[in-house]
């Protein structure tokens, strides 16, 4: 699977959300990263379907919204509708996993599935004859700007394992800068969510080069 740096909007100014969109997409980026809160499943709150199709309109990039709410297959056709391409909910919030995942794909969706750091990845095993793309939490979702938690790298390991050959994408979101994205690429990642080491800094546009330019070394 192609190997991706995906800046997530998060840490991005939005007052200039345009520009700074442009900054990235510039340098190459293909996709972005919509991170959907809202202040019950984490402690924070951003943005709903409105500002999703406000981005929508800026930008022809393929759009994964990650959806960090309770009872996310309510808003499932919407967040389609908005012009999500890749629409991903957490296994923590969905008791109903396989019908949710099916219902993103039947409002013509990628169906993506996300696990916090606590949850096995055995708890998604059954779906992956259902699934597009697997996000694996490595910090607890809520907050830009917090640190890679290192003993998510073996789960890495294991979720590449279990994927086998499957035409999968195995991604990771939360703390990735130039020290850890290496580390995540070599346990089998290959999507490589970024928000404050790009919008944080002071040149985003280089920042995504400098991220992106880390995949093609080994570490
Ligand atoms: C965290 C979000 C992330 C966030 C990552 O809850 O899901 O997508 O934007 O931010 P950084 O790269 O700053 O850890
Ligand atoms: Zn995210």
């Amino acid at each position: 699977m192609k190997q991706m740096v995906v800046p997530s909007i998060l840490s991005a100014d939005f007052s200039r959300l345009a520009e700074e969109i442009d900054l990235v997409v510039s340098k190459g980026a293909e996709r972005l990263h919509l991170d959907i809160m809202d202040g019950h499943f984490v402690p924070n709150l951003t943005f709903g379907p409105m500002i999703v199709n406000a981005v929508d309109r800026l930008t022809d990039v393929h759009l994964e919204a990650h959806l960090m709410m309770e009872n996310p297959s309510k808003f499932i056709p919407q967040f389609i509708e908005a012009g999500v391409d890749t629409l991903m909910i957490q296994q923590e919030t969905c008791p109903h996993l396989h019908k949710d995942l099916h219902l993103i794909k039947e409002h013509g969706g990628r169906a993506g599935v996300v696990v916090n750091p606590a949850t096995p990845v055995s708890l998604i095993r059954e779906v992956l004859p259902d699934v597009d793309h697997i996000l694996i939490m490595t910090v607890n979702p809520g907050f830009g700007g917090q640190s890679f938690i290192e003993t998510m790298i073996p789960k890495i390991q294991e979720t590449r394992e279990m994927i086998g050959s499957r035409e999968i994408d195995l991604q990771v979101d939360g703390g990735i800068d130039l020290g850890t994205i290496g580390k995540a690429r070599n346990a089998g990642a290959n999507l490589f969510v970024v928000g404050s080491s790009i919008f944080g800094e002071p040149d985003p546009g280089k920042a995504y080069q400098d991220l992106t330019s880390k995949l093609g070394v080994p570490v």
